[in-house]
C-alpha cells in the first residue's frame, strides 16, 4: 500500500495505491476569483487541509494509517512553501509509521501515468501550468526534445484571462469563450525549430482586447487555434526525427477538447496512436505521485524520513530513471 503525496502548486492531494489499483484519488484546490497564485496562500491552504484530507482518503479506501507500507511525495520542480507542506506532512507519517519514503519528480509523474492508457514508447507532450516540453525516453533518461522559451502554455493561458478579468485556473473558461466563435483573428506564431514561445502571443492579445475592436470570444479561439497548433507542430517534428508511432499527452492543458482533436488529427494523418489519459490524471493530483513512487520503490529508491528534501528548481532530465531499465 502506497501512499501519494502532491503539493507542488494549486493542489493538494492524497492517494492511495494497492498494487495497480488506486483505493482514492482525492484533491482540494486552491482557486482564486480574480489574479494569479500566491504561493504563501497557497502553502496556508494546504495547511490547513492536508489532515482533514488524510482522514477522507484513508475512510473512502477503507483502510488504517497502519496498512500504508510506502509514502511517495512530489520532490520538486514546484513552489517552495507548497512542496514544504507535502513534505512536512510526508515525514510526519513515515516517522510516525517507520516506513520509508520516495521522493518523486512531479513532470515525470504526469509522464508516467501515461502508462495507465497502454502507450508503450511515445513521445511526450507534456503541457501544464508552468512546463511546456516535448520528452521522450532514451537511455536511461527522459529528454526534452523541445520546450517553451518563456512561460509554460496554462500560464500564459491563464495570464491572458487574468488580464480580462478571468479568475484562476482559466484554461476551462477559455474552452467554453472559444466554443462560441469560429472568427478567427491573425496572431503571431512563434515556434523555433523544437521550441515555442508564448510572451509575444501574450502581449499581442492583451493589446487586440485593449484596442476595443475585438470580441472576447474570438481571441479566445484565435488563442487556441494558434498556441496549440505551435505544439502540435513541435510534437509532430519530435515524433518523424525520433521516428515513434506514438503521443502521449499529459498536463492539465491537455484537457482541452481542442488540443485533444489537433493531437487525435496529427496522429491519424501520420498513422500514429494517440493516448489521452483520464481528466483527473492529466490535472495535479496525487494518483501519479503514487503511480510513480510504486515504480521507483520496487527499483530500491527509498529515503529515510530525516533524509528527505525537496527541489523546487528539479528538471525532468535530471532525473536516472532507473526504474525503467
Ligand atoms: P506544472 O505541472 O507545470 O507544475 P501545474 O501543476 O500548474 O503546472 P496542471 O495542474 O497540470 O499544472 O495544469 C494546470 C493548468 O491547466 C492551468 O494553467 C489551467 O488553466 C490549465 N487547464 C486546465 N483545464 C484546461 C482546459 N480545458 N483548457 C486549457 N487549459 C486548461
Ligand atoms: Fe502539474
Amino acid at each position: 500500500m502506497i501512499l501519494g503525496i502532491e503539493s507542488t502548486a494549486h493542489t493538494f492531494g492524497i492517494a492511495l495505491l494497492e498494487k495497480k489499483k488506486f483505493l482514492c484519488n482525492l484533491k482540494s484546490v486552491y482557486t482564486t476569483e480574480k489574479g494569479g497564485i500566491i504561493p504563501i496562500e497557497a502553502a496556508k491552504h494546504h495547511e490547513a487541509i492536508k489532515e482533514k484530507l488524510l482522514r477522507e482518503a484513508l475512510k473512502k479506501a477503507k483502510i488504517n494509517l497502519e496498512d500504508i507500507k510506502c509514502i511517495a511525495y512530489s520532490h520538486g520542480p514546484g513552489l517552495a512553501p507548497c512542496l514544504l507542506q507535502g513534505l512536512d506532512l510526508a515525514k510526519k507519517i513515515a516517522s510516525k509509521l517507520k516506513v520509508p519514503l520516495v521522493p518523486v519528480n512531479h513532470c515525470i509523474a504526469h509522464l508516467e501515468i501515461g502508462s495507465t492508457t497502454g502507450a508503450k514508447d511515445p513521445v511526450l507532450l507534456y503541457v501544464s501550468g508552468a512546463n511546456t516540453q516535448v520528452i521522450a525516453y532514451a537511455e536511461g533518461k527522459y529528454r526534452v526534445f523541445g520546450e517553451t522559451l518563456d512561460i509554460g502554455i496554462g500560464n500564459f493561458i491563464d495570464s491572458f484571462a487574468r488580464y480580462v478579468g478571468i479568475g484562476f485556473p482559466a484554461g476551462p473558461k477559455i474552452e467554453e469563450l472559444a466554443k462560441k466563435s469560429k472568427n478567427f483573428v491573425m496572431l503571431p506564431y512563434t515556434v523555433k525549430g523544437m521550441d515555442v514561445a508564448f510572451s509575444g502571443l501574450l502581449t499581442n492579445l492583451k493589446q487586440k482586447y485593449d484596442s476595443g475592436n475585438y470580441a472576447l470570444e474570438d481571441l479566445a479561439f484565435s488563442l487556441q487555434e494558434v498556441a496549440f497548433a505551435m505544439l502540435i507542430e513541435v510534437a509532430e517534428r519530435a515524433m518523424a526525427h525520433l521516428d515513434k508511432k506514438e503521443l502521449l499527452l499529459g498536463g492539465g492543458v491537455a484537457c482541452n477538447r481542442r488540443l485533444q482533436e489537433m493531437a487525435k488529427i496529427m496522429c491519424k494523418e501520420r498513422k500514429a496512436k494517440c493516448f489521452i489519459p483520464k481528466a483527473e490524471f492529466l490535472v495535479d493530483n496525487a494518483a501519479m505521485i503514487a503511480w510513480l513512487g510504486q515504480k521507483m520503490f520496487e527499483a530500491g529508491i527509498q529515503v529515510k524520513a530525516n533524509k528527505a528534501d525537496i527541489n523546487p528548481y528539479e528538471r525532468t532530465d535530471e532525473v536516472e530513471v532507473i526504474w525503467k531499465s
